[in-house]
């Protein structure tokens, strides 16, 4: 399984150029297809999503160019599906199937639409009944109510049918309404819709009678349940359209803004004031937590407030998609945060309030659910955030919502890549804008010092200390009493992934009982470097390792510090001495402790570990590129930890 990292961040600031909307992109996408002659989109999101909005209608016969940049160039068919059979594979992209479903239901041709099996999951026989009472010919080869569909040419005589009153319920998904009222010019007739049941997430229906006026097509209202489409309705391309910037998109930055403690915050462009998008109004439940809001025609800038973000009760009919940002953003909050009114997440690309509360539970809050609201207690300074390994369910919603929750304590966001659906790029902006708390990494030899040097060095700076190596150690120790081989690399890394055990204040413990000595013994020293050369066991100590990478600060020390576990720290000192030097520095420890030393055995056994720990394929131990060197045989512990802090002052103000 592929894994995102995230240590835990500490503040948030700068701008983000979010790409076009999804809702926006594929509708305008399908409209210019249907139009009457040629339309030049710019701004158009290059997402799964969108993707497979322009692979259908390749294979529908609509010819597109690219024309570089997010521009497309599309040839509109006059309301006339060129292919008149086809079959299309829609991924997981609501939007596509169900507008695509109400189009070629009222196309004259032989379809046939799937999509992953998530997608079979998602409800569509509302629309199917609706696009039924205008003649339309649907089956379900699968089963009843969901995708996938056959679609039928429509039997002679029924051609054209049209010019009465269908009726559509708007209680489960606006798509449905959406798909209808965006065919509907395809029949030529006067047509009425009637939304039964309450409809939901309203201001999408908003974005669809905005885009199809600007394609032509005016849509007469009958208060809010009812909608006209005038007799010989017919699309006809602008010229160019702009795509406005994603607003659910710009939720993630502006929630960063308003959690992310400075002053400055986050800059989102290309979604303002001016959108048509409904989700711009998550700024509003941003701001009813107490987050500073500026906004533009064409921008958004969230701010943290001073007293931090209080917890809300709010009806997020409006906002379904935004909303779940706030769910994440209410661990930054005072008290509860309460999202009523979202039964749609359910049916969702996953069902969203179960995978919510789940995920936001690994952390430590306390999440109450039910079948259309959520409600979310933060951890607190009594039970703080832990770190966790986050599910995201292939919905992109939940890896971006979760990146905001690396604020409480580092992460691992599995399958990150699902964010592609809607935004591919979103982890390179996430990482501009998010600063995660610093990282001083020190990696060298056994007995050079290094493990006092760190600890001092960490205690100086009021930073957190990972000695790595008493993992190891651990492992080899756990082994030992479960009677699991040091040999057996499946035993012990299964070992390792499940290892209780706990640092506190020097005193490390196994299953709850004081190792601290034992973890010391030569023979678990030994059996340490052993079980390290695995890299299975490497690998299930990776996460145990990051999860130490905390606010203010980490310092960590080992083997591969600098080279596998935090990579990116912006300080890395080798810390070294020569093999004769740390052989008398043991010597010295053992006699001081009243046992015997053999200062030959001692250097061979130093020089075998240092051998194992240098040539093992997997992270040996050497000194990076950009590591500093800092040479012990000639320095006391003292003037190394200086010179250590010194670097780090350095380090500091470069960055600044
Ligand atoms: O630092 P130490 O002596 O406590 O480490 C014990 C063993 O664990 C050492 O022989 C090599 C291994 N180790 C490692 O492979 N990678 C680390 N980051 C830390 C230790």
């Amino acid at each position: 399984m592929t894994f995102l990292d995230l240590p835990q961040m500490i503040s948030a600031s700068g701008s983000v150029c979010l790409p076009g909307s999804k809702s926006i992109s594929n509708r305008a996408l399908l409209l210019a297809a249907l139009a009457d002659g040629i339309t030049e989109i710019e701004n158009l999101l290059a997402s799964d999503d969108t993707a497979r909005m322009r692979e259908a209608l390749r294979t529908l016969g609509v010819k597109a160019d690219d024309l570089g940049a997010g521009k497309w160039r599309i040839h509109g068919c006059a309301g006339r599906i060129p292919a008149r059979r086809a079959e299309l594979f829609l991924g997981n992209a609501g939007t596509a199937f169900r507008s695509l479903t109400a189009v070629l239901a009222l196309a004259d041709g032989d379809y046939t639409l799937t999509g992953v099996s998530r997608m079979q999951e998602r409800p569509i026989g509302d629309l199917v009944d609706a696009l039924r009472q205008l003649g339309a010919q649907i089956g379900y080869p699968g089963n009843a109510g969901y995708p996938p569909l056959r679609i039928r040419k429509r039997k002679a005589g029924e051609e054209g049918q049209g010019g009465k009153v269908v009726r559509v319920r708007g209680d489960v998904s606006s798509q449905f309404l959406t798909g209808l009222l965006l065919a509907l010019p395809l029949t030529g007739k006067k047509t009425t819709v009637e939304v039964t049941g309450a409809l939901i997430s309203r201001p999408y229906v908003e974005i669809t009678l905005e885009l199809m006026a600007r394609f032509g097509v005016l849509v007469e209202r009958q208060g809010e349940q009812s909608f006209t489409l005038p007799a010989a309705a017919r699309y006809v391309a602008p010229g160019a359209f702009h795509v406005e910037s994603d607003a659910s998109s710009a939720s993630y930055f502006l929630a960063l803004g308003a959690i992310g403690a400075t002053d400055e915050g986050v800059r989102v462009e290309g979604v303002g004031r001016k959108s048509i998008q409904g989700d711009v109004r998550f700024a509003e439940a941003l701001a009813g937590m107490g987050a500073k809001i500026e906004m533009g025609e064409h921008w958004m800038r969230a701010s943290a407030p001073a007293d931090g973000l209080r917890g809300i009760t709010l009806d997020c009919n409006h906002i379904p998609d935004a909303a779940m940002t706030l769910a994440v953003a209410a661990l930054f909050a005072k008290g509860k945060t309460r999202i009523e009114n979202i039964a749609s997440w359910r049916v969702k690309e996953t069902d969203r309030i179960a995978a919510m509360a789940k995920e936001l539970g690994k952390l430590g809050a306390r999440v109450e659910e039910g079948e259309n609201y959520l409600c979310v207690t933060p951890p607190d300074a009594e039970h703080p955030a832990r770190a966790a390994m986050i599910d995201t369910y292939d919905d992109h919603r939940m890896a971006m919502c979760f990146s905001l929750a690396s604020f409480a304590a580092p992460l691992r966001i599995h399958n990150p890549e699902c964010v592609a659906k809607t935004f591919p790029e979103y982890f390179r902006h996430f990482v501009r804008v998010a600063h995660p708390a610093p990282v001083i990494a020190i990696d060298g030899p056994t007995a050079s010092g290094k493990g006092t040097v760190s600890a001092r060095v960490a205690a100086a700076l009021g930073f957190h200390y990972l000695d790595s190596g008493a993992l190891y150690r651990l492992v080899a120790l756990a082994a030992r009493d479960a009677g699991v081989d040091w040999q057996d690399e499946a035993g012990l890394s299964a070992l390792a992934a499940a290892l209780d055990a706990a640092f506190l204040a020097g005193r490390v413990l196994l299953n709850g009982r004081e190792v601290s000595d034992a973890l010391r013994s030569e023979a678990i020293s030994s059996a340490a470097s052993r079980v390290a050369a695995f890299p299975a066991v490497r690998a299930a100590l990776l996460f145990r390792q990051r999860a130490f990478h905390r606010a203010p600060g980490l310092v960590g020390d080992g083997r591969d510090m600098a080279s596998v576990v935090f990579p990116a720290a912006p300080l890395k000192i080798f810390l070294t001495a020569s093999a004769h030097v740390r052989a008398e520095r043991r010597c010295r420890q053992l006699l001081e402790n009243g046992q015997d030393a053999d200062r030959a055995a001692i250097l061979a056994d130093l020089k075998a570990r240092d051998d194992r720990d240098r040539n093992r394929p997997v992270a040996p131990l050497r000194q990076e590129a950009d590591a500093r060197l800092l040479d012990t045989d000639a320095l006391d512990i003292e003037s190394a930890v200086a010179q250590a802090l010194a670097w780090w002052r350095e380090t500091k103000s470069v960055k600044k």
